[in-house]
């Protein structure tokens, strides 16, 4: 699951990308959940593995000139978070079916029931 649903970009000039061709001002749209998802670059691209070692995934951007600016702020904010929450609240747990966002941007989650 990526927390961007995806990012557009316009381009400056005429060019080509996968064998397609762009023309300047052209919108080209990437889908993050798509791209983590590519075969040709996973072995098992629709199995969730939070050990995949090396693990290139998109999630932050493609490595690129706007490559998330805050990509070890947002890591190590969740590490903490889950670290907090699992020590704090250790029989946490899901009760209810969680709700989704209604957001073309973000994949989040509005609502997740728990009992602790
Ligand atoms: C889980 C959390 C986050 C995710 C999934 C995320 C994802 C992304 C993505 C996909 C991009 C676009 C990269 C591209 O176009 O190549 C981006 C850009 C950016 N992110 Fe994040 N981000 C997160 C957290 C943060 C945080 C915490 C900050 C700041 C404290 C931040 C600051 C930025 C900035 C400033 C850019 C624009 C960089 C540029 O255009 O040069 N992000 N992020």
């Amino acid at each position: 699951m990526c927390p961007v649903n995806m990012f557009r970009r316009t381009a400056m000039r005429d060019t080509e990308l996968g064998g397609q061709p762009i023309a300047a001002g052209d919108k080209v749209v990437v889908f993050y959940a798509s791209a983590n998802r590519d075969e040709a670059v996973f072995a098992e691209p629709d199995q969730f593995d939070v050990g995949r070692d090396p693990n290139p995934h998109i999630g932050f951007g493609g490595g690129g000139p706007h490559f998330c600016l805050g990509r070890h702020l947002a890591a190590l904010e969740l590490r903490v978070l889950l670290q907090a929450l699992t020590e704090r609240l250790p029989g946490i747990r899901l009760d209810g079916e969680p709700s989704r966002l209604r957001s073309n941007f973000i994949n989040g989650i509005k609502h997740m029931p728990v009992r602790f």
